[in-house]
Parts: C-alpha cells; sequence; structure tokens
C-alpha cells in the first residue's frame, strides 16, 4: 500500500516562518515534522511513499528526501503547484498508485497505530478526534454508527468530531473528485469528496482517536508538537563534548559542544552548535549550528544558524540565520517568534 504525503499549500498561519520554506520542514524536536510523518509510516509498514510538492520552495523538500533510501522508503513525487485544495492534491496520484492508498497531511502529527485504517473494508475509512475548536477543521456527523455528513470549517456547531488529517481511500475517491465543485475558500475540499462517497452510499469507515495528535499550522502548535515529541522519543545520547552540566535526556549531536553551561532535558541540540556561559532549560530544541553565547533558553524551538547573545527567552520560535542579542541589562525573559534572516536586538 502507498501512502500520499501533502507537502505544498501557503502555510499562511506560520508567516513569516514560512515566507521562504515549506512549513512541513520545520524542525520539531530535532527533525522536520514530515520527517516525523515519513517515519511514522515505515515504522507501520509502508515504504512506498508519493510526496506531493507545492509551489514553496519545492526543491528544498527534493533535496532534503531524496528517493527516500536514506529514509528507508521509496519516495516519488507529484508535483501540485499552486495550492488548489486536498482533493486538488490527491486527483493528482490518480496515475501512480494503487487499488487503496493513504493520504497523511505532511503538517500533522498522529502518533497512532495506522493499522486499522490500512485494513479498512469500505470506500474510505477516517481518523476523527473530539476537538474544542471544530470549526478549524473537517468534522463528520455520526448516526447511529455511521458517517451521514461531512463540512469542511463548520460556521455552525454540528459536531465536535474532527477530521485527523490522515485518510484511506479506494480508487472510486478519484471519479467523486472529477465532478467535485470548489468551496467557499475556492479549494477542492476532500472533507467534500469525502461527503461525495456518503452521498453515492459508499461506506465510509472511521475510528474515533484519542490520545495526543497535533495540525501544525500555528507557532502555538509547533511549541506543543515539540515539548510532546520531547517528552516522548529524546534520549540521553550525548555525541558532542561537554564541559558543563548535561542533565537529564538530552541528544547532543556531534560538532556540538557546552562549556560552562548547564543543560536540562528533554532538550535536543544539533551539530555544531555551541553553548557557552548559558543556561538551555527544558523542551528545548535546538537547531544545526546555533550559538547560544552568556543566554537563557527554554521551551522553544530554534532553527538552524541561530545566534543568542546575552538574551534571555521562552516559548519562543526563531527562524533560521537570525540573531538575537541584547543592548540593555533588563533580565527579563523574552517571546518572539522571528522569521528567518532576522536580526533582533532586545
Ligand atoms: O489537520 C486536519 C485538517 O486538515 C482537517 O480536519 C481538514 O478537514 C482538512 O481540510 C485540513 O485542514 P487545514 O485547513 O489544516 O488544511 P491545510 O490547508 O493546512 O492543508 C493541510 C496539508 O495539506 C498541509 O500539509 C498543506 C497540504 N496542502 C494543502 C493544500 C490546500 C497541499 O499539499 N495542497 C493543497 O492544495
Amino acid at each position: 500500500m502507498e501512502a500520499v504525503v501533502l507537502h505544498g499549500g501557503q502555510g499562511t498561519r506560520l508567516r513569516p516562518l514560512t515566507h521562504t520554506g515549506p512549513k512541513q520542514l520545520l524542525k520539531v524536536a530535532g527533525k522536520p515534522v514530515s520527517h516525523w510523518v515519513i517515519d511514522h509510516l515505515r515504522n507501520n509498514g509502508i515504504r512506498d511513499v508519493v510526496v506531493i510538492l507545492g509551489d514553496n520552495t519545492p526543491m528544498r523538500v527534493v533535496e532534503y528526501y531524496g528517493d527516500g533510501s536514506k529514509f528507508d522508503v521509496r519516495i516519488r513525487y507529484v508535483y501540485q503547484g499552486r495550492a488548489r485544495g486536498l482533493a486538488d492534491a490527491v486527483y493528482r496520484v490518480r496515475d501512480v498508485v494503487g487499488d487503496r492508498f493513504l493520504v497523511y497531511l505532511g503538517d500533522n502529527l498522529v502518533l497512532h497505530d495506522l493499522r486499522p485504517l490500512m485494513e479498512f473494508r469500505g470506500s474510505a475509512s477516517v481518523m476523527l478526534a473530539k476537538v474544542p475548536n471544530p470549526n478549524r477543521f473537517g468534522v463528520a456527523v455520526i448516526r447511529e454508527g455511521r458517517i451521514v455528513r461531512l463540512v469542511e470549517k463548520p460556521k455552525e456547531p454540528i459536531s465536535d468530531l474532527a477530521l485527523v488529517g490522515v485518510y484511506a481511500f479506494d480508487r472510486e475517491i478519484f471519479d467523486v473528485i472529477e465532478n467535485l465543485k470548489p468551496s467557499w475558500r475556492g479549494e477542492l475540499e476532500i472533507t467534500d469528496a469525502i461527503q461525495g462517497l456518503v452521498d453515492r452510499g459508499r461506506t465510509v469507515e472511521y475510528s474515533i482517536i484519542d490520545g495526543w495528535w497535533k495540525d501544525t499550522g500555528t507557532p502555538e502548535d509547533i511549541l506543543e508538537a515539540n515539548m510532546t515529541l520531547l517528552d516522548r522519543y529524546v534520549q540521553r545520547e550525548l555525541q558532542g563534548e561537554v564541559e558543563g552540566r548535561v542533565e537529564g535526556r538530552v541528544t547532543l549531536l556531534p560538532g556540538s559542544k557546552v562549556v560552562n553551561s548547564v543543560v536540562r532535558g528533554p532538550a535536543f541540540v544539533g551539530r555544531n552548535t555551541v553553548i557557552r556561559d548559558s543556561f538551555v532549560g527544558p523542551y528545548t530544541s535546538l537547531g544545526d549550528n546555533c550559538e547560544v553565547l552568556g543566554a537563557e533558553v527554554q521551551n522553544s524551538v530554534i532553527l538552524d544558524n541561530v545566534k543568542l547573545h546575552q538574551v534571555s527567552i521562552a516559548d519562543s520560535l526563531v527562524g533560521q540565520n537570525s540573531v538575537i542579542s541584547r543592548e540593555d541589562r533588563v533580565q527579563r525573559a523574552h517571546r518572539i517568534v522571528v522569521g528567518e534572516n532576522s536580526w533582533l536586538s532586545l
């Protein structure tokens, strides 16, 4: 069975971080969100992956994943270009996939067992989860144990069961999409396509999941995902140099150095990052080639090539190649979301 991973879209809610790259490549707990997705697929026995590319620097995605061999999967690419909706993206794989396939939104983190979804017998199968904010999702209405209606981003509170971003389909979905009309937001919605299957009298199976999953659409979502993934997966693995204190579950990749500092886990430090005269607190992910000098950072995601000099930050998301430094002596923890290539003096 193949899985189609959607890597297009605009990522507007994560601007400015998505001005220079797709949101699915933002690193959380040391790996791009879509890398967590590919690992999860492989751990569920899926080794054949089709990645849908959008028009936001698609070559970055191809450079990262290549033919998939480094990730122990086979990856083929299909170009969608402009984001015309999830159903439009799915339609583009009609000549590439077999009779039954999975669709996985590349910005969703769903750590659940996928096997029940993969063993579906109807025309489609979806995962649902109770959410407090159903107007941000597609939702399903269930009556007498069957899905009877699906609505994308409902304005009326018709259901609090959201569609999670992993679906299973047979080829009939392509027939439905062929006749689909764009929604009010101008997109071909996969939610409407699934409604089309229901309208044809087809069975759409579902399972209601509990436990943590995340659509990483906003900076808050990224920070929450970082916290959960560090909590669950980071190991104590010190491959760099330590001339300070490293406490608890901390991964320190080769080339990195901790000097006269405290790093308290769970935390992740990429390659060639220097931490000097600093405190790196729990739930922090630092990218590659960062410099943390005389600084304090906690519960934050700091992407690659960032310099943090003499500052104290918490609950923050800092894009690549940014410099954050301090000018006055005020000792206050700042909370920031900074895009790529920025320069900030606090
Ligand atoms: O997170 C689950 C929700 O995902 C579902 O409950 C909704 O029914 C579903 O429509 C979707 O809603 P979003 O508004 O969050 O979708 P978003 O535009 O963020 O796109 C989801 C992923 O698909 C994201 O990784 C980008 C990618 N994408 C999106 C579009 C519109 C594409 O590859 N091509 C596209 O044309």
